[in-house]
Order: C-alpha cells, then sequence, then structure tokens
C-alpha cells in the first residue's frame, strides 16, 4: 500500500467521443470516488478567455490569459437529482454554456497553451492527493498521475465514434452530416496528439480499453474487474 492512501487512483485517457466522461461517472459512483472532468477545466478556462474577448478570429491574447489564471476559479458540484457533476467558474454554474460550440471551437486552442496546462495540472493533482478519484482526459496517466494505480486508455474506431455522435446530434434535432462529423472527429484526434504540450498518448502502462465493438455494460464490467485486480494486488 502507498503510505496512507487506502483507495486508487484511476486514470482514464483516450481520445474524444469515446465514452469517457460517460464511464468514468459511472465508474467513481459504483466505487464511491470523486469524479473529475478535466476537460470541463479546460472549457472553463475558454469560457473565461471569450467572455473577456481574449480569443481573436488570428490570435489568442496569450499573456493577458496567463496573467489572470489565478483569478480563474473552477469548482465541481454534486447535483444529486440528475446525477451529475456540474462545473463552476467563480461561483457561476457554467455546465451548459461550455458545452457549447463557441466553447468547443476555440479550447483546443487554450488548451494548447503551456501557462494554461501546467495550472491546471497543479489543481488537478490537488483532486487525487488523497486518492479515491476517477479522472479523465488526455493527460492524466501520463502527465498528471504518472503513477496512478490504474490508467485507462480508451479508444474506438473513429466512423463508429462519429455514428454515435451522429446518433446523439440528430436525436437533438441538429442536423449535420455523418461526414462533417467524421471530419470533425479526424481533425480532433490529429490536434489532441499532435499538439507540443502534453499531447495525447497512451502511458506504458495503461490498459487499452477498445470499445468499437462492446456494449457499455460490458466495458463497466471490465473495467470493474480491472479495479478488483488492483484493489486485490495492492491489499486495500
Ligand atoms: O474531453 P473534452 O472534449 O471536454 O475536452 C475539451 C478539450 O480539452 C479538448 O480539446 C481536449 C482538451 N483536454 C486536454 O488537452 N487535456 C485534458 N486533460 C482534457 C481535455
Amino acid at each position: 500500500m502507498k503510505g496512507k492512501q487506502t483507495k486508487l487512483v484511476i486514470a482514464i485517457d483516450g481520445f474524444s467521443s469515446c465514452g469517457k466522461s460517460t464511464m468514468a461517472k459511472d465508474i467513481a459512483k459504483r466505487m464511491s470516488y470523486i469524479y473529475v472532468d478535466t476537460g470541463a477545466m479546460y472549457r472553463a478556462v475558454t469560457l473565461y478567455a471569450l467572455r473577456m474577448n481574449w480569443i481573436k478570429e488570428d490570435h489568442v491574447e496569450k499573456q493577458l490569459l496567463i496573467d489572470a489564471l489565478n483569478d480563474i476559479h473552477i469548482s465541481f458540484q454534486y447535483n444529486e437529482e440528475n446525477q451529475t457533476n456540474v462545473t463552476f467558474l467563480n461561483g457561476e454554474n457554467i455546465e451548459t454554456e461550455i458545452r457549447q460550440l463557441g466553447v468547443s471551437n476555440n479550447v483546443s486552442v487554450i488548451a494548447a497553451i503551456a501557462e494554461v496546462r501546467h495550472h491546471l495540472v497543479k489543481l488537478q493533482q490537488e483532486f487525487g492527493n488523497d486518492g479515491g478519484v476517477v479522472m479523465d482526459g488526455r493527460d492524466i496517466g501520463t502527465v498528471v498521475f504518472p503513477h496512478a494505480d490504474l490508467k485507462v486508455f480508451m479508444t474506438a474506431d473513429p466512423l463508429i465514434r462519429a455514428k454515435r455522435r451522429f446518433d446523439e446530434l440528430n436525436a437533438k434535432g441538429d442536423h449535420v452530416t455523418l461526414d462533417e462529423i467524421l471530419a470533425n472527429v479526424e481533425k480532433r484526434d490529429y490536434i489532441d496528439q499532435n499538439r507540443d504540450e502534453s499531447p495525447l498518448t497512451k502511458a506504458d502502462d495503461a490498459v487499452v480499453l477498445d470499445n468499437s465493438h462492446i456494449t457499455p455494460s460490458e466495458q463497466t464490467a471490465l473495467v470493474m474487474e480491472w479495479i478488483q485486480e488492483k484493489i486485490e494486488e495492492k491489499d486495500l
């Protein structure tokens, strides 16, 4: 056992639209662990920058944003009623706004700024200090918690991910084509894997979870098995 830690640190990384957050939330609930959505933290900083008008068509007021990082307070609250985590920026509920296109279209440029990453990584490490956390993102097993007890790297065929997203958006009444979505999925994969600062890569000791052809419940069962193995291995 590691020091006084009696609960695991579980790192979930992977490509976008793989269902990372749905799975991470489910696992956190089953284990009674904290769930931290690190993508929401990058989205919150992006929303702050957009509101300050620091993201222009061709450039970002990087230095102004870097100087303001200590004024950007991000927190999460668990909503019992709909069993979701709600993200707050300086005390304001921004959960809906950070999922909208304005933020989605600009977040990758903000997530590529080294100082923003260092600042958020420090906060993320504080959330996981005592274990008992499931954190999802792109660099959790490589940068945030290189010594995480269990690292899962999620992936799925790009066309399957695009089809899932297409069905979701169609159900909401958004008129988009499958080709558009596939192009967006492939573009995001490329940006995530090729940025200079903490690109998305599988940690050497991560287990790969390809969910192209398994159901969400099969997936959960598999991860719960891995968790059980770790608990036994670490004698927790
Ligand atoms: O998981 P998501 O789509 O909410 O993530 C939003 C953006 O933040 C996406 O561009 C990837 C980036 N991100 C990151 O660079 N590192 C993380 N740990 C989490 C998200």
